[in-house]
């Protein structure tokens, strides 16, 4: 049999990912608590409720559990309508106790990643518009300045908007998220406003830290022609990958935005990430549909026979994780993975999704591409937004009812991969000796 182990280099980042909304318990005065008590929003009916209660101090728990398991890095998120609850109005003491949680990690040996916006908008910035209305570019900016004040002593790593693609198309296209729009168009203007916040918070976190890493958390979802030699689903592949992949971290790289409709010029938005952060989960084949408009009239599924997640939402594609950082190289930044992982309650798909897509980023490293860290998604299980408490991410169990934690097998296998910097033969054959051969092969 190989023996044989992939070592990653010095320094690498090994952590978890997490956002507040998903964790902190409480978050009611935000849109996404105000979209959890409309019926028919959540599957059954879930609410985030208490989370994972880390507001009252669970984190302690929590990062205590990271740093036993070998990680050095944890990317979290602050929540804006805990900071800024009403236009005029600034909590310090939620900033202090934002400031308590990073201080908290940089003492237990974690280095902290902070996002600024994971999704949720204060309820007044809902009522104003939210990211349709342009106003938010220099609301958003304020807020960026009053956080990275309150927390630069602790902070070096920051993501401005987690998942740009994600928040213009689920939440005004598909009108999966609040505010629950289907139009193209409107998806469109929040891009343009998310570009330019982007870049205004860019600029105003380095006038406040010169040392400061800043990027976003791109969602790049690999996609292939359903049928390869149909002109139409090449078509329906490449709009969806220039639309979905390609337009927002262009924008930054050149200043361009280029949506299917529409070019517009963004001069300052230019050079404005240090980092490219890397949201990878699967893989699937786009077909031409000319009955999902909304859905830039194309169609999506994954591989016959693929090897799916508890409900099906993610198919394990690990090859498309090294495509996602094939295509991030063009981008002539260091890449982060900031968010992989998978649903599985019960910890039998994990080991190998989890080793599989370490081995590719591994290929990728190996070839002198420059990949800094690895986040997995999620520590604990958590608010997994509109699919309620039906997905389980976490590398621990959360029995939400108890605040119980329970270890999952794949955090014994985690935290070997995080204290030996590699991925060995030897880790694979005890934690998942069915894609040895894909790992190791003869
Ligand atoms: C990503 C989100 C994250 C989590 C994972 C499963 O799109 O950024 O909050 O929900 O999916």
């Amino acid at each position: 049999m190989v023996q044989a182990t992939y070592y990653f280099p010095p320094r690498f980042l090994w952590g978890a990912a997490t956002s507040a909304h998903q964790v902190e318990g409480n978050n009611t005065n935000n849109n996404w608590w105000a979209w959890e008590q409309q019926a028919g929003r959540i599957i059954h009916g879930h609410q985030s409720g208490l989370a994972c209660d880390w507001w009252n101090g669970r984190w302690r728990e929590d990062f205590d559990r990271a740093v036993e398991s070998g990680q050095n890095a944890h990317r979290l998120s602050v929540e804006w309508s805990r900071i800024q609850p009403a236009p005029d109005r600034w909590d310090e003491d939620a900033l202090d106790r934002y400031r308590e949680m990073v201080r908290g990690l940089q003492e237990r040996g974690i280095i902290p990643m902070v996002t600024l916006h994971h999704f949720t908008d204060p309820l007044w910035v809902t009522e104003m518009g939210g990211w349709e209305n342009e106003a938010i570019i220099g609301l958003f900016e304020d807020y960026v300045n009053k956080v990275v004040e309150a927390l630069r002593e602790y902070v070096t790593l920051w993501i401005t908007i987690n998942e740009p693609n994600i928040v213009a198309f689920f939440g005004f296209s598909l009108g999966l998220f609040p505010p629950g729009k289907k139009s193209i168009r409107a998806a469109g203007r929040v891009m343009i406003n998310m570009v330019q916040a982007h870049s205004a918070a860019y600029r105003a976190i380095h006038a406040l830290q010169p040392a400061a890493q800043v990027g976003v958390a791109h969602h790049y979802h690999h996609t292939r022609p359903g049928k390869a030699w149909f002109p139409l689903d090449r078509w329906a592949a490449g709009i969806q990958g220039r639309a979905f992949n390609d337009a927002f971290p262009r924008a930054l790289a050149d200043g361009v935005l280029r949506l299917p409709f529409t070019r517009r010029r963004f001069p300052a938005a230019r050079g404005t990430q240090d980092f490219l952060g890397v949201n990878y989960y699967m893989s699937d084949y786009v077909a031409f549909s000319l009955f999902s408009p909304k859905q830039l009239f194309t169609r999506r599924y994954f591989a016959p026979g693929a090897d799916l997640s508890d409900t099906g939402w993610i198919a394990n594609e690990p090859q498309g994780m090294f495509e996602a950082l094939k295509w991030g190289r063009q981008f002539k930044l260091p890449m982060i993975v900031t968010e992989n992982g998978v649903e599985d309650a019960d910890d039998h798909l994990r080991p190998r999704y989890l080793l599989q897509h370490l081995h590719q980023v591994w290929r990728a490293v190996n070839f002198n591409w420059p990949v800094k860290g690895y986040f997995h998604w999620s520590l604990v299980d958590n608010f997994e937004w509109e699919r309620g408490w039906t997905q389980r991410f976490g590398l621990w169990e959360l029995d939400v009812d108890t605040q119980i934690r329970r270890k999952r097998p794949s955090v014994d296998l985690y935290t070997e991969i995080c204290r030996e910097n590699s991925i060995s033969s030897e880790m694979v054959s005890r934690y998942a000796p069915e894609v040895f051969d894909k790992l190791f092969p003869t």
